[in-house]
């Protein structure tokens, strides 16, 4: 603890850590009054976790966890530093028997059932896994953060949106290894601007089609730029699973060198385990890109691959302008099974069904 040079001044606030041996991190014990009113943290300096080898902490997924703090505020000019280096190449694995066996290190900070969580200002660096997930929370609005980790750095997707609702991420640079902002099952009324994102994933819904109803919808990304990021706005589920993803928009969009630009991939499979196709599938329907441009490395810029037992149904592109970065190089659109409609749009989208 001897790094940390953090200053919380907290009202009402419970938050644990796992910083090096079993040490609980209790702001209570920091000045912190169960008065019942606003609660305020403050970060400045560096917060710094301790490397993988120190790290002998209580929780094993998790560096700092936030749980059950209503009106919670961090906010500051403070960096946390995750020391991701020291678990990206010995990274944990796991043995998901449906799809695999995957590696990534523990969730940086973890906020659950914070109602009321504002997150401003701080910067969050070299996730050792996901940098911030936000769990199981109503009413949320995250500002001017800065989530930086290299662009080949494992699984260290940005913010992680799972089960929440009312939530909105604004004016924040997020370039990682993975996702920039993912937001998975149980979410709604996510609304997402002013993201300068890459590299990283891109802004991705999902992958859903896991869990046993997975919901996602009202969910609005506008005003955002995506730099050489792999994939750019995509919604991704599993074959198989049950639920919906409906009422998505896309909007004031620019990419620029981006890989897979717009993506609805209801084949999701990437470790190639058990890619058996399934008729079940989570629905997706009314999800519009409007007023998007940019440039792509791939010659397929829009890809609408949905399922083949289901299909999506309402998909609506306005206005979206995406040409090659390699100058004079063709671009086109494929879809499968996806059906809804396209106007002013190059390359021209005509594999859309009615
Ligand atoms: C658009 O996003 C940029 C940051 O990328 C931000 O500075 C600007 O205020 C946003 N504009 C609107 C209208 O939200
Ligand atoms: C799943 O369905 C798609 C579309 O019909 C097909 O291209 C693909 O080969 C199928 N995959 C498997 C593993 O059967």
């Amino acid at each position: 603890m001897d790094r940390v040079l953090a200053i919380f001044m907290v009202v009402t606030c419970m938050a644990s850590s796992a910083m090096g041996a079993t040490t609980i991190y209790n702001v209570m014990s920091y000045g912190a009054v169960g008065n019942g009113r606003s609660d305020d943290s403050q970060v400045s300096g560096n917060i710094v976790a301790p490397v993988k080898n120190a790290w002998n902490g209580n929780q094993r997924n998790a560096w700092i966890v936030f749980a059950s703090i209503r009106g919670l505020v961090v906010k500051g000019k403070g960096v946390f530093d995750g020391q991701g280096p020291s678990w990206w190449p010995n990274k944990p694995c796991y043995n998901d028997p449906a799809h695999g066996v995957f590696c990534k290190g523990p969730t940086a900070i973890i906020f659950r059932r914070c109602d009321g969580l504002r997150l401003d200002g701080f910067s969050k660096i070299n996730g050792p896994g996901s940098h911030i997930l936000i769990m199981a929370t109503n009413d949320v609005v995250v500002s001017n953060l800065r989530v930086i980790a290299p662009g080949d750095s494992p699984n260290t997707d940005g913010i992680d949106i799972s089960s929440s609702k009312n939530v909105r991420i604004r004016n924040s640079f997020i370039g990682t290894g993975d996702d920039c902002i993912a937001i998975s099952a149980g979410s709604s009324n996510i609304d997402i601007s002013g993201i300068t994102c890459g590299p990283g994933h891109g802004i991705s819904i999902g992958a859903l089609g896991k869990g046993g109803n997975d919901i996602v919808e009202n969910v609005r990304v506008r005003n955002s730029t995506l730099t050489r990021t792999l994939t750019g706005v995509r919604i991704k589920t599993w074959q198989g699973g049950k639920g919906y993803v409906r009422k998505i928009s896309f909007e004031g969009i620019k990419f620029v060198a981006v890989d897979n630009p717009i993506q609805i991939d209801q084949f999701y499979c990437p470790l190639k385990v058990n890619c058996q196709n399934y008729t079940s599938t989570v629905a997706i329907s009314d999800v519009s890109f409007r007023a998007i441009s940019g440039t792509s490395t791939a010659e397929s810029v829009i890809n609408l691959m949905c399922s083949q037992s289901v299909g999506c149904t309402n998909i609506k592109l306005d206005r979206v302008y995406i040409s090659s970065s390699t100058p004079g190089k063709k671009v086109h659109a494929s879809c499968f099974n996806a059906h809804g409609t396209a106007t002013h749009s190059k390359p021209a989208i005509k594999c859309l069904l009615r």
